[in-house]
C-alpha cells in the first residue's frame, strides 16, 4: 500500500493509492462494501454484503459493475451522475485519482474517494462514514465543476449501490395525511421501480424518504438479508431500484432530478444530500436496532437526552381557547403529571386573528383579546405550575390574509401571471431568498428573546410547495426545490446554534415532512394527525423501523372512543407519551388511569427510550400486536400487548420474549391496571429465568377485542 503524506491534526488521516489487489474496503463490524480500481482505471463495486473475515478472500472477488456509474459510457441502466459540458457534450467518464482514510469527530471511519474525468477534469468524490457498532454507513457525492464555464446537471445522485441475489423484495411506505406509512412489499424483477416525491416542502405527505430491501428471500423480524435505506434530505427524493439483465440490482438515491437541473458555476461544488444504509444479515429487528442506536448517537437532536412529557391543547380547543382556558388546562397537565404544555394554533394576527386556518398565518403577534398577558403570562402561568411552556408555529408558510402577504408578496412562492392556488388555504414563503430565511430564523429568535421561558416548539409546515414560482431565483427556477430545502437547512442550523439544547417537533400535518437530516435539528416528530390507536399502532410499527420511540411523537386523544383510555395511553407509551385530551371528558377513574400510567412511564423511560425494540407481533400479521423494550443492561423490560380484534375461538400460543439474559432470573409483574382492579394474567408476579421467558414464552393473548396489558419485567 502507498501511503502519499500523512496529516497528524489530532486525527489519523491518510491519503492512499488503491492497495496491490486495487481494493478500497468500507467496513462496520457486520457489513462490507468493497470497491475496486480495475486497469481501466475506473472504480467498480465488487462486493456488498456480510463482513468478510479474511482479507486474502477479497482478491478472489469478481470486478463487479462501475461504481457511481455516469451517463454516456458503456453502461445502458441508469446513471448516477448526468452532466451537460460547457460544449455540450453530455458524456462523464470517471477515473479513480486517489482515496483517503480518516477518522470523524465522532469517531466513524471515513473513506473519501477522488474520480476525475480526464478530459473534463469533472471531480467527484464519493465518501462513506462507517460506524463500525452500530453497522450504518452513511454516503454522499460532492460534484465539482473544474470547467472554465457552467455545466448542467440532469442527475446527481448521493449514492449508488449494487446488489447481487438475484431475488430483491421491496418494501416502501406510503399514504396519505392521517394515513401515513402503509408497508407494502413487492418483488423487484427486470426493469425499474421509482420512489420519489416532488411535493417540495411537505415533501413526505404521500411518502417518506426511505425503503427497506430484503435480498434472496422476504426478511422476518429475525432473519433474511435485508437494506435498510434513508435520505437525509427534507425536499424531493427520489430512489431509483433497476434490476438489469444479469439479475443485479442498481440502488441510486438522492434528490429528484425533476425540474431540477442544476447549473454549477466554474470551480463550484455540489454536495448531495446524505443517504444512510444498513445491511442486516439477521432480519428487520436488527436492523432497525441498529438505526435507533446510530440515530440517538449521532444523528437525532439530542439523542442521548430525555423527552418531555406534555399536555397539548389542539383537539381540545382547535382554534377557540383564551388566556383563561389555557392557564385552565395547564392545571390539567399538572394533575396528569406532564412535565409540560404545548399551546397549539390560534394564538397570532391581529388585523386577521388566527380564528381559523384562513387567516393570520405570517403575523406572529399575540392576538390581543385572546392573549392580552401575551406569552409572558402563559409562560409564567407556567412556570408557577411548576411545569415547563412550548408553543407551534408555523414559520416558512403565509395566508394570503395576513399582514405579511400584504407587505412582502414578493417573499412568497407563487406564480406571477396566473391565479393563484391554495392548499390549506395558504402558501409557502421562498426560502430561497436570504431576506426570507432571516424572517423565518426571527420569529423563533424573537420569541426566545421576548420570551426566553419557552421551552419547546411545534414546528408546523402544513403545505407542500404550490404554485411554483420563486420571484427570488427569477431565470433560475430549476434551482427552486433544491435552494429551498438549503435555505431550510440555513435557518434551523442558526436556530441550532443559538438554541442548542431547545427541544424541537418536528411538524408536517402528522408527518408529512421526516427524515435523519431534518431529524438533526429536531428531537422528535409528530407520526400523524390520526390518533386512533387501531390505526397508530400501523403507523408507529413503520416508523419504529427506522426512528427510535424517544423520537416518535404519540398523543392520547378522543379518536376512537371504542377503545379504551387505557388502550389508547398503552399504545401512546410506546413512543413519546402526550395528551391532547380534555379532563372534563374523563371520569375520575380515566383521570387516576392516565396519572398513575405517566408515572409508569417515567419510570420506564430508560427501557423505552434508550432500550432496544423488538417487534414481537406485527399489526400486518394478525389481530394481535406485541412490543418489548429491553434497557441496555438487559435488566429492565417492558412488553405492551395489544388484542385489536380477535375471532371468538381463536387459540393462542405464548408469546415468546426476546432480548433478555438467558441466565437470570426475572419478576414479571403487570402495570398500568385500571384503578382498584387486580391482574388475572397468570403471570403476575411470578419469577421466571430469562430463558424460561425467551423458550416458552407467557400466556397474555385474549380473545378480547380491544384489550391491552403492559408488563413490567424486572431482574433480580
Ligand atoms: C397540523 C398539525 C396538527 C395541528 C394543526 C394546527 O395539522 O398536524 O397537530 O398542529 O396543524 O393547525
Amino acid at each position: 500500500m502507498r501511503i502519499h503524506r500523512i496529516l497528524a491534526m489530532g486525527m489519523f488521516f491518510i491519503t492512499l493509492m488503491a492497495n496491490a489487489e486495487n481494493v478500497i474496503r468500507v467496513s462496520t463490524n457486520q457489513t462490507d462494501l468493497v470497491l475496486k480500481v480495475a486497469d481501466d482505471g475506473r472504480l467498480y463495486q465488487s462486493y456488498l454484503g456480510e463482513h468478510l473475515k479474511y482479507e486474502a478472500d477479497l482478491k478472489h472477488l469478481p470486478q463487479g459493475t462501475e461504481a457511481f456509474l455516469t451517463h454516456g459510457m458503456e453502461d445502458y441502466f441508469e446513471p448516477a451522475l448526468d452532466i451537460r459540458h460547457a460544449d455540450h457534450n453530455a458524456s462523464t467518464l470517471l477515473k479513480y485519482v486517489k482515496h483517503e482514510v480518516s477518522k470523524t469527530e465522532d469517531g466513524a471511519t471515513q473513506t473519501t474517494i477522488l474520480l476525475e474525468d480526464p478530459v473534463y477534469k469533472t471531480q467527484v468524490q464519493l465518501y462513506y462514514v462507517a460506524y463500525a457498532e452500530e453497522n450504518i454507513i452513511k454516503t454522499w457525492s460532492e460534484i465539482a465543476n473544474m470547467e472554465k464555464k457552467a455545466v448542467n446537471m440532469a442527475k446527481y445522485a448521493s449514492s449508488m449501490l449494487h446488489l447481487t441475489g438475484g431475488k430483491y423484495y421491496l418494501s416502501e411506505f406510503s399514504g396519505d395525511w392521517a394515513d401515513e406509512a402503509h408497508i407494502t412489499t413487492t418483488p423487484l424483477a427486470f426493469g425499474k421501480k421509482v420512489m420519489d416525491t416532488k411535493l417540495g416542502s411537505r415533501a413526505n405527505l404521500f411518502t417518506p424518504p426511505m425503503f427497506i430491501l430484503s435480498v434472496g428471500e422476504p426478511a422476518t423480524e429475525e432473519s433474511g438479508q435485508v437494506l435498510f435505506g434513508q435520505l437525509g434530505w427534507t425536499g424531493n427524493f427520489r430512489f431509483t431500484f433497476e434490476v438489469d439483465q444479469k439479475d443485479g440490482l442498481r440502488v441510486i438515491s438522492g434528490i429528484n432530478p425533476y425540474f431540477s437541473e442544476y447549473e454549477l458555476k466554474s470551480k463550484e461544488t455540489f454536495r448531495t444530500p446524505e443517504f444512510f444504509f444498513t445491511l442486516s444479515q439477521n432480519g428487520l429487528g436488527q436492523a432497525s436496532r441498529d438505526f435507533h442506536d446510530w440515530a440517538r448517537k449521532y444523528q437525532l437532536k439530542d439523542g442521548q437526552e430525555d423527552r418531555l412529557t406534555l399536555l397539548n391543547n389542539w383537539e381540545s380547543t382547535f382554534f377557540d381557547f383564551n388566556e383563561e382556558k389555557l392557564l385552565g388546562l395547564m392545571g390539567e397537565a399538572v394533575k396528569l403529571g406532564v412535565d409540560m404544555f404545548l399551546l397549539d394554533d390560534g394564538w397570532f394576527g391581529n388585523k386577521y386573528p388566527r380564528k381559523d386556518d384562513h387567516q393570520g398565518l405570517g403575523d406572529w403577534e399575540e392576538t390581543a383579546d385572546k392573549l392580552p398577558g401575551k406569552v409572558t403570562a402563559l409562560v409564567e402561568g407556567a412556570q408557577k405550575q411548576g411545569i415547563k411552556f412550548g408553543i407551534w408555529i408555523e414559520p416558512e408558510m403565509v395566508n394570503p390574509k395576513s399582514e405579511l402577504y400584504e407587505k412582502h408578496k414578493d417573499w412568497v412562492i407563487t406564480l406571477p401571471n396566473r391565479e393563484e392556488y391554495y392548499f390549506r388555504n395558504q402558501l409557502v414563503l421562498d426560502l430561497s431568498n436570504p431576506e426570507v430565511q432571516d424572517y423565518v430564523y426571527g420569529i423563533v429568535d424573537n420569541l426566545m428573546t421576548k420570551y426566553p421561558g419557552i421551552a419547546f416548539f411545534k414546528w408546523d409546515c402544513n403545505s407542500p410547495i404550490t404554485n411554483i414560482y420563486s420571484p427570488y431565483l427569477k431565470e433560475k427556477q430549476q434551482h427552486l426545490y433544491v435552494e429551498h430545502v438549503r435555505g431550510l437547512y440555513n435557518v434551523l442550523e442558526r436556530i441550532k446554534a443559538k438554541y442548542p439544547k431547545l427541544p424541537m417537533m418536528l411538524c408536517s400535518g402528522g408527518s408529512g415532512r421526516i427524515d435523519y437530516k431534518a431529524l438533526s435539528y429536531f428531537t422528535e416528530f409528530w407520526a400523524s394527525d390520526n390518533t386512533d390507536p387501531l390505526e397508530r399502532l400501523f403507523i408507529q410499527h413503520a416508523y419504529s423501523y427506522f426512528y427510535p420511540a424517544k423520537s416518535i411523537c404519540c398523543h392520547v386523544t378522543s379518536w376512537n372512543r371504542n377503545a379504551n383510555i387505557k388502550f389508547r395511553v398503552e399504545v401512546a407509551m410506546m413512543g413519546k407519551l402526550g395528551f391532547d385530551i380534555k379532563r372534563a371528558d374523563m371520569t375520575e377513574d380515566e383521570a387516576q388511569y392516565c396519572h398513575d400510567a405517566v408515572v409508569n412511564y417515567k419510570r420506564l423511560r430508560p427501557c423505552i427510550m434508550e432500550g432496544d425494540m423488538y417487534h414481537l407481533y406485527s399489526p400486518y400479521e394478525g389481530p394481535h400486536v406485541v412490543n418489548q423494550f429491553v434497557d441496555k443492561e438487559k435488566k429492565q423490560s417492558v412488553m405492551f400487548t395489544f388484542n385489536t380484534n380477535p375471532r371468538y375461538g381463536e387459540r393462542n400460543a405464548p408469546v415468546k420474549l426476546r432480548g433478555l439474559d438467558a441466565d437470570r432470573m426475572y419478576r414479571v409483574r403487570e402495570i398500568n391496571l385500571w384503578p382498584g382492579a387486580s391482574s388475572w394474567l397468570g403471570c403476575n408476579d411470578k419469577t421466571y429465568s430469562g430463558q424460561y421467558l425467551m423458550s416458552v414464552g407467557l400466556d397474555v393473548l385474549t380473545t378480547h377485542k380491544l384489550l391491552s396489558h403492559v408488563l413490567e419485567i424486572t431482574a433480580e
